[in-house]
């Protein structure tokens, strides 16, 4: 009886406690104005429930709270999550409102002061100009794309009669590829190097800043810091070489004129550390899903075959392909939108208030961070018909990524520098992976696409020429 009476008594004091912290939590950051939510335990928030069920706790939330604005407590951060499309474009459209970058510390630390997504205000314009110098459509044109298509053609070779893993492929295709524009980087000792390195940087930048052995933030701390050895040896290098080269590096340490401004050696070294990370997940996840939705559905490997072979047409079997001919892939865009679309690769983009922000009638305090929550946007059935069917005609002559809601790439000042780099790099793979190549799945493939779009398993497919 003693025994039911104590157990009783810890239970009820255990919940007593639970009860007392969840509502202290809530009274801690309870402000007037504020948007309606609940903010979980201290210190770890809701976090276990965003990153567990997702797209379903963001749609729960809303339906519960009665609102696509709504607070939460993830990530380390007092934050609201914004599902609005009208108002997700006026925070986009207005960071000089004190609408800034926010991302976690872990991000920050990890990618460098001087990394693009952390600077603001004139740094941000110096380096933003840099950075379009480095990568606008002339610039592709001219020296990328040739870059690009040499890369992906000889890389694209010999795989017949082999089992690949295509997760593996794309994210060795996209590293590499951007290692050769940036710096020259063959594959070899030092791609290879940088390799193992990235993908540890890569881990660390979405986990909780806690600097201890063994995990992933240490680790890509690590990971940072021999990056930027490799990367100051090969700077040294082309300092004191007699030959000029035609890639981002020599642009950035011969700046004159046609730059803006100079940028020290550290910012280039942030500077290039921000163009490989912001192109490598992003460009490697859309390659590896669309290579998926193309194997699901045939009728639109077909049409996009159909597009390829044309430009094959009066082409020499190693003859590459050229600007005219990439301006022509307009159902291999609307394959790549369409891929971004439905996987979802960017689920939002994260702000921070740097003074206290009216909206919709609610306050938002200052230092909050605020989720642009994108993602519903692309499963909007007044938007997008039929939103869960892959369908990239819907993309054909409609203007559809010149919508006022179209974010898949961000939008206002920070609207992605790359994004027509991005869509050169896949159209390209996808010209020699479908010209050259059939494939078939083996084994089945499980896909997460929260918090990031990856095969946990890997995907593997069984290739063969065409
Ligand atoms: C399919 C490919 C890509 C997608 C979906 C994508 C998406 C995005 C999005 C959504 C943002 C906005 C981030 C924000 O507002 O905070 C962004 C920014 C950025 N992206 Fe991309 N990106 C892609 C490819 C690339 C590539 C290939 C590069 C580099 C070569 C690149 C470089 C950047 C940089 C540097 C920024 C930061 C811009 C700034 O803060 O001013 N992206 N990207």
């Amino acid at each position: 009886m003693v025994l039911v009476e104590s157990i009783l008594a810890l239970a009820f004091g255990f919940l007593g406690l639970c009860c007392g912290l969840l509502r202290w939590n809530e009274v801690r950051y309870r402000k007037k104005d504020m948007p309606p939510g609940t903010m979980g335990w201290p210190l770890f928030g809701e976090t276990t429930e965003f990153l567990k069920h997702g797209p379903n706790f963001m749609k729960n939330q809303r339906a519960r709270l009665y609102g696509s604005l709504f607070k939460s407590h993830i990530l380390g951060c007092p934050t609201v999550v914004c599902m609005d499309p009208e108002i997700n474009r006026y925070i986009l459209m207005n960071e000089s409102k004190g609408l800034v970058p926010g991302y976690p510390q872990s991000m920050l630390d990890i990618l460098g002061e001087c990394n693009i997504a952390a600077v603001t205000g004139s740094l941000h314009k110096t380096m933003r100009n840099s950075m379009l110098g480095l990568i606008s459509p002339p610039m592709i044109r001219d020296h990328l794309l040739p870059k690009v298509d040499e890369f992906m053609s000889s890389h694209l070779s010999n795989w017949s009669d082999q089992v690949i893993d295509i997760q593996e492929k794309t994210k060795e295709v996209a590293l590499y590829s951007s290692l050769k524009q940036i710096a020259g980087i063959e594959t070899g000792p030092v791609s290879d190097a940088l390799k193992a390195e990235v993908f540890q940087l890569v881990l660390g930048t979405l986990s909780l800043p806690i600097n201890l052995p063994g995990t992933n933030y240490r680790r890509a701390f690590q990971a940072r810091r021999k990056i930027v050895e490799i990367l100051k040896d090969v700077i040294e290098k082309r300092m004191s070489s007699l030959c000029s080269q035609t890639d981002m590096l020599e642009l950035l340490l011969k700046a004159d004129d046609n730059m803006k401004s100079k940028l020290t050696e550290e910012q280039i070294i942030d500077l290039i550390i921000a163009l490989i990370y912001s192109g490598y997940e992003t460009v490697s996840t859309t390659t590896m899903m669309a290579v998926k939705f193309l194997h699901d559905h045939p009728e639109a490997l077909l049409e996009l075959r159909k597009e390829h072979f044309q430009i094959r047409k009066g082409k020499s079997a190693n003859e590459g392909i050229d600007w005219n001919d990439y301006k022509s892939m307009t159902f291999t865009r609307a394959v790549i939108f369409e891929t971004l679309r439905l996987a979802t690769v960017v689920n939002g983009v994260l702000r921070k208030t740097i003074q206290d922000i009216e909206m919709k009638g609610f306050v938002i305090p200052k230092g909050w961070r605020i989720y642009v929550y994108t993602r519903e946007i692309n499963y909007d059935p007044y938007l997008y018909p039929e939103p869960l069917s892959f369908n990239p005609w819907r993309w054909m002559n409609r203007n559809l990524d010149s919508h006022q809601y179209f974010m898949l790439f961000g939008g206002g000042s920070r609207l992605c520098p790359g994004k027509e780099l991005g869509i050169v790099e896949i159209a390209t793979f996808l010209h020699y992976f479908v010209t050259r190549y059939r494939w078939e799945e083996v084994g089945g493939v499980t896909i997460h696409k929260f918090p990031r779009v990856e095969a946990p398993n890997g995907f593997r497919i069984r290739v063969q020429s065409y």
